[in-house]
């Protein structure tokens, strides 16, 4: 085993991203300990801090130093006090600059649920039995980004427009990372479209049908996405891989974030390369900056957690620790460990910094 050096921006945010950003440099600081590595962390502010210390969610220094970095590691932005609909800025302006600003095309964001946790969806346990999917979103295009984006005074009233706009170069390259994806797990692609509509869905279907022909062994399904919201409440164990544009992934992965029961379980990638050998990204828990329980030791650091290992993976090609990282989350959870969110009968209650702990501990080479 070899060992390397990593340069990581650390991009805590708002509420409890600090505290949840502690426990997942513990688990780094731990997997540079025990498998020779060493990462050099570099902080910047984003989100509703940055706005209240330097005017705007992210300034350009913090970009560069993303930039200059191997990979972000991302908390949450946002809360109350930066809500104002009106205001010039908003926290979650600089996660959407970092997406364009780093060229994070690619969003993986998978959901598995364990079987110790079925409990703890909404869903049946007996539906969400042996769910383990995988969405690849476009996250720098579509309706999100594109132009005219505005809103204005006309005679008959107040206007606004949106605009859905994409091109062949964006749309093939999520595609590839779906196919890629899907070869390397389950073989089954679903790609989620309104064809029957959308312009956009009519161009993404045909190139999707035009490169499976190099895919000979995957299975290109395609859905339209009101079925697919109905199909992942309904048999979401049918599914492998998904891949949609920036808007349906968005509402989507909310969706699918509900088989698992908590937010706070969840981990996303952001990258900005097709996921073959080592791809610079951009690592967060799928959950928000969670206001109401800032500071207070009860949020989740599960979701980060695996996004460490994530980025193990992805930006770094260190798959055996990020095995590590992740078996180490499996078995804390097996041995009865549970945070609030996740907390039920018999079970024993842990607060972020003891669920980090236990996690650090659990960490074997
Ligand atoms: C997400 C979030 C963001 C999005 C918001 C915070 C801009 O909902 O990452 O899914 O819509 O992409
Ligand atoms: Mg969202």
């Amino acid at each position: 085993m070899s060992s390397q050096e990593f340069d990581i921006a650390v991009l805590s945010g708002d509420g409890v991203g600090p505290e949840i950003m502690n426990e997942a440099i513990n688990v780094l600081h731990t997997i540079s300990e025990k498998f020779g590595h060493s990462f050099h962390f570099h902080e910047g502010l984003v989100g509703g801090i940055a706005i209240d210390t330097q005017g705007t969610a992210l300034s350009d220094d913090t970009l560069n130093m993303c930039r200059q970095s191997d990979a972000v590691l991302f908390g949450a932005v946002g809360g109350p006090r930066w809500d104002d609909p009106q205001a010039k800025v908003h926290p979650e302006d600089g996660l959407l600059a970092l997406r364009k600003g780093l060229d994070l095309f690619a969003n993986l964001r998978p959901v598995k649920v364990l079987p110790m946790l079925s409990g703890s969806s909404s869903i049946k346990p007996e539906i969400i039995a042996g769910v383990d999917l995988l969405v690849v979103r476009e996250l720098t295009g579509g309706i999100y980004f594109g132009q005219p984006k505005k809103q204005w005074q006309s005679l008959q009233g107040r206007q606004a427009v949106d605009t859905l706009a994409y091109s062949e170069m964006e749309i093939r390259r999520i595609l590839k990372a779906g196919f890629e994806l899907a070869h390397a797990r389950r073989k089954n692609l679903v790609s989620v479209d309104k064809a029957n509509v959308l312009q956009t869905s009519r161009l993404w279907r045909q190139i999707a049908i035009e490169m499976a022909a190099d895919y000979p062994d995957v299975i290109l399904q395609h859905m339209l996405v009101d079925t697919c919201a109905m199909r992942l409440i309904r048999h979401p164990a049918e599914f492998d891989v998904l891949v949609t544009e920036n808007m349906f992934g968005d509402i989507i992965t909310d969706e699918a974030s509900m088989l698992a029961g908590s937010m706070g379980m969840l981990p996303s990638a952001s990258l900005a390369g097709v996921p073959l050998g080592r791809t610079f990204g951009l690592y967060e828990p799928i959950h928000g900056s969670a206001p109401d329980i800032a500071g207070k030791n009860v949020a989740n650091p599960i979701a980060i957690i695996l996004s460490v290992a994530m980025m193990l993976r992805y930006s770094f090609s260190l798959e055996i620790e990020a095995q590590a990282t992740e078996n180490s989350v499996f078995g804390v959870l097996a041995e009865g460990y549970r945070t609030d969110d996740i907390m039920s009968h018999n079970k024993t209650r842990l607060g972020t910094k003891e669920m980090g702990q236990a996690i650090v501990q659990g960490i074997k080479i």
